[in-house]
């Protein structure tokens, strides 16, 4: 594996089925830049425990989310597939973090002030959250890091924290940024005003192994014009329609199906049938791999196991260049 290409990190937490937003904001990217960068890509479990879960299903969500990455393109000889617990450099990296994130801007975050308004009282883990993750990216010196467009925040703040470990202790990061110019938003298919997402339960999303009936079903009652929107602009619900045909299909249909929109003759039945039958052949080969996959637990375990192995010993020489900078060394 090249050591000397710009590294791509990018995490995913082990909370439910892989969907489509998932997919796309993080998984694709990933695959598709693995010749260009040295990748890392984690399950993020001490991420996941920071919401309720229950601990007897963990290992099969974990399981699940490995798979996802391998179905979706992630070759494990170009690319390093690790889960976050196993290299434990992680949290001691998110510790000395810690001492110089002030603690007004963790309170300023959208997923911290979200969780509180609906919960009340917040765990320290939901606070610090946005640190482990820019732990998880620095320790590689990643620079890369595909996410969507909930997470941009989040990776602002590691970007800072960077520089501000940089000033205070001499060059030691560089600056990640997200690969998309753009990061992708996929809304909820039953609330287009919300972004698709596990917590909202399978009528949001499409998993990425629904079957062909759950597809259709799902796309065919997905909202599309809530009819309160200027007439000028495509309803959100449509655009998101859009959005996952440019996905899914050659550039010719989503050409001919926009034309036919603006000239106002398009039923969205129609544009539905089309949708729901190109994803369902773009996900038929990754689910054909999964199932491949799912049949050697080995082979997967494997794949963690060196995963992990390749990870540590990059994250503890960053640890220690740290600890050295910090006079802890
Ligand atoms: P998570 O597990 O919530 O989501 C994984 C990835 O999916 C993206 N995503 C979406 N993209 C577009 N449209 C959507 N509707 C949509 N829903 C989810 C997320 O933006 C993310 O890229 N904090 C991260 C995990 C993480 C991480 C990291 C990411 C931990 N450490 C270091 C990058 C680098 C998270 O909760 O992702």
């Amino acid at each position: 594996m090249a050591k000397d290409k710009p590294v791509l990190f990018t995490g995913i937490r082990p909370t439910g089925e892989l969907h489509l937003g998932n997919y796309l904001g993080a998984i694709q990217p990933a695959a598709t830049h693995q010749e260009q960068f040295t990748s890392y890509l984690c399950v993020v479990d001490l991420h996941a425990i920071t919401t309720p879960y229950e601990p007897k299903k963990m290992p099969d969500l974990i399981r699940g989310i490995t798979l996802d990455y391998l179905a979706g393109g992630i070759d494990p000889d170009k690319s390093t597939l690790f889960i976050q617990s196993h290299v434990p450099a992680h949290v001691e990296l998110m510790w000395l973090l810690n001492t110089i994130t002030p603690i007004g801007e963790l309170q300023r975050m959208v997923q911290y002030k979200e969780f509180t308004k609906r919960h009340g009282d917040a765990q320290a883990g939901i606070l610090n959250y946005p640190i482990l993750m820019a732990a998880d990216i620095l320790l590689y010196k990643g620079i890369a890091v595909p996410v969507g467009d909930d997470q941009s925040q989040h990776l602002e703040m590691a970007s800072d924290l960077a520089k501000k470990f940089n000033r205070l202790y001499g060059e030691t990061f560089p600056i990640p940024k997200n690969t998309a110019d753009n990061p992708p938003r996929i809304k909820a298919l039953h609330d287009p005003s919300k972004q698709m997402a596990k917590s909202l339960g399978p009528k949001s999303y499409i998993a990425m192994t629904d079957d062909a009936d759950t597809i259709r079903k799902k796309i065919m009652s997905a909202v599309t014009d809530t009819g309160d929107g200027n007439n000028e602009e495509m309803a959100p619900g449509v655009a998101n329609l859009f959005t996952l045909l440019e996905l899914s299909a050659p550039q010719e249909t989503v050409k001919h199906m926009r034309e036919h929109h603006q000239e106002g003759g398009l039923q969205y039945a129609e544009l539905k049938a089309v949708l729901a039958d190109h994803l369902i052949e773009y996900l038929k080969p990754i689910q054909e791999r999964r199932a491949k996959l799912e049949k050697d637990p080995d082979y997967v375990v494997k794949v963690l196991t060196d995963g992990a192995e390749r990870a540590r010993e990059v994250a503890d020489a960053t640890l220690r260049e740290v600890k050295e900078k910090m006079g802890l060394l």
